[in-house]
């Protein structure tokens, strides 16, 4: 993972001498960091997924998915061989991360990170990258610099990313798996329109799907940031003209533009976490000893017009990627067909937290009432004074407050 590395080294305050002090509990002690005794190294925030796994003590096996369409995608897995649970053999875990995410955010929390905790809790546990992140950026035909590749939205992620790596984690499972899905904020998104677009298939594919900040129409959004999705498509068309696609939508460029600021001081890290907070939430169990962590990882790259189509979202349409006077074209009709999530047949379990300025309750719950009644298998609302979008994969309490539940959740619903 060479390559990966170099990418992924973060530029936070550290250089690059191993176990020094890179992570503080507080602003004040960042300015002390390296000889503060209040302060420690944590290995999240310079290495990058697999070598958090490996260096956590961990086996990782990793695998290249072909899509339909050519695009060459990584997963990670944490394979359980030790594991003689039949139960937990057979419901392999795939974890799918949101927008401009890589799978390194269910690895940025030490032991306490999903992945982790998952592993631990006998589970086989599967890393989705989709199409455009840091770790999926290959193509049989195109690179990155060609504007082609950057030439895709939410439709091909739910449509044809997702079955590819089913299909992988299946080949390398037990006779008659079934597949625990878990998703974050998009990761939640793109797996209701698989199952809305393929029932059958996501019945025998999928035994249950976890939702964590559910993502499906998002009108009551609380996050100022809402105001940018209706200029969503005026943007595009910007970026598309000066061919800006690869830069506005690559994670080093992403990175390149973000981190280096953002990381430059304790003022900054703290300034720059209040502009994300006006995304997340304002109200964060994200500790400052997280920063660094969160920067190493994030931004993780997307293509720009997945961004687009997920602002449709906030604009109360779940539907296909709206091409406007091409939509007749491509699907025979003025206005882009909706996803039905009324078609959804496998068990959803919904975890939603107050305090979630992106993907609010109000959401949260209209999903719910949208559901068909026999998916609705359950729901866990996180009443906390401070808990936010992104808390709920780098949140202090992440796992005594949504971790640990879940595993008592999926351990009851696969035997049954
Ligand atoms: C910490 O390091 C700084 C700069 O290297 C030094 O001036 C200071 O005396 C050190 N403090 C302690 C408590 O060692
Ligand atoms: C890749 O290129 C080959 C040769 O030009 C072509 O036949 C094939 O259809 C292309 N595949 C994709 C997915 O673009």
């Amino acid at each position: 993972m060479r390559i990966a590395r170099i990418f992924f080294i973060g530029e936070i305050l550290l250089i690059a001498y191993a176990n020094d002090n890179n992570v503080c509990p507080t602003f004040k002690d960042y300015y002390t960091m390296k000889n503060n005794s209040n302060c420690w190294y944590d290995l999240a925030a310079e290495y990058s997924a697999p070598e958090i796994i490996r260096l956590m003590g961990y086996p990782v096996s990793v695998y290249t998915v072909q899509t339909a369409d050519g695009y060459l995608l990584t997963m990670f897995r944490i394979p359980n061989y030790k594991n003689e649970n039949s139960k937990t053999r057979k419901h392999p875990v795939y974890l799918q991360h949101g927008i401009v995410a890589t799978c390194a955010s269910f690895l940025g929390n030490g032991k306490n990170s999903l992945a982790f905790v998952l592993a631990d809790a006998g589970y086989d546990v599967w890393l989705g990258n989709y199409r455009g992140t840091a770790y999926s950026e290959g193509h049989i035909n195109l690179t990155v610099y060609d504007q082609e590749y950057w030439d895709h939205s939410m439709d091909e992620i739910a449509l044809l990313d997702l079955p590819a790596n089913f299909n992988t984690i299946l080949e390398h499972s037990p006779p008659d798996s079934k597949i625990i899905y878990i998703g974050h904020s998009l990761g939640t998104s793109l797996s209701l329109m698989y199952s809305a677009e393929y029932p059958e298939m996501s019945k025998k594919v999928i035994k249950m799907m976890i939702l964590l900040c559910p993502a499906y129409t998002l009108t009551h959004m609380v996050s100022p940031y809402r105001i940018l999705a209706p200029i969503g498509d005026f943007i595009l068309d910007f970026i598309k003209r000066l061919r800006l696609d690869r830069i506005v939508s690559q994670a080093e460029e992403q990175k390149r533009l973000i981190v280096p600021p953002c990381t430059e001081s304790p003022e900054m890290m703290q300034n720059c976490m209040q502009w994300y907070n006006l995304f997340y939430g304002r109200n964060t169990d994200l500790g400052p000893e997280t920063i660094p962590v969160y920067f190493n990882q994030l931004p993780g790259g997307t293509s720009i017009k997945v961004v687009n189509h997920a602002a449709n979202l906030v604009l109360g349409y779940f539907r296909k990627y709206n091409y406007k006077k091409f939509n007749n074209k491509l699907y025979g009709r003025d206005h882009p067909p909706e996803y039905d999530i009324k078609k959804v047949k496998v068990p959803v379990y919904l975890v939603y937290t107050t305090q979630d300025w992106a993907t609010p309750e109000a959401d949260a719950l209209n999903l719910w009432r949208n559901l068909p009644e026999e998916s609705r298998y359950g729901k866990l609302k996180i009443d906390r004074k401070a808990f936010n979008h992104i808390d709920m994969v780098y949140g202090r309490h992440a796992r005594q407050w949504v971790y640990d539940p879940l595993i008592q959740i999926l351990n009851k619903f696969i035997k049954s």
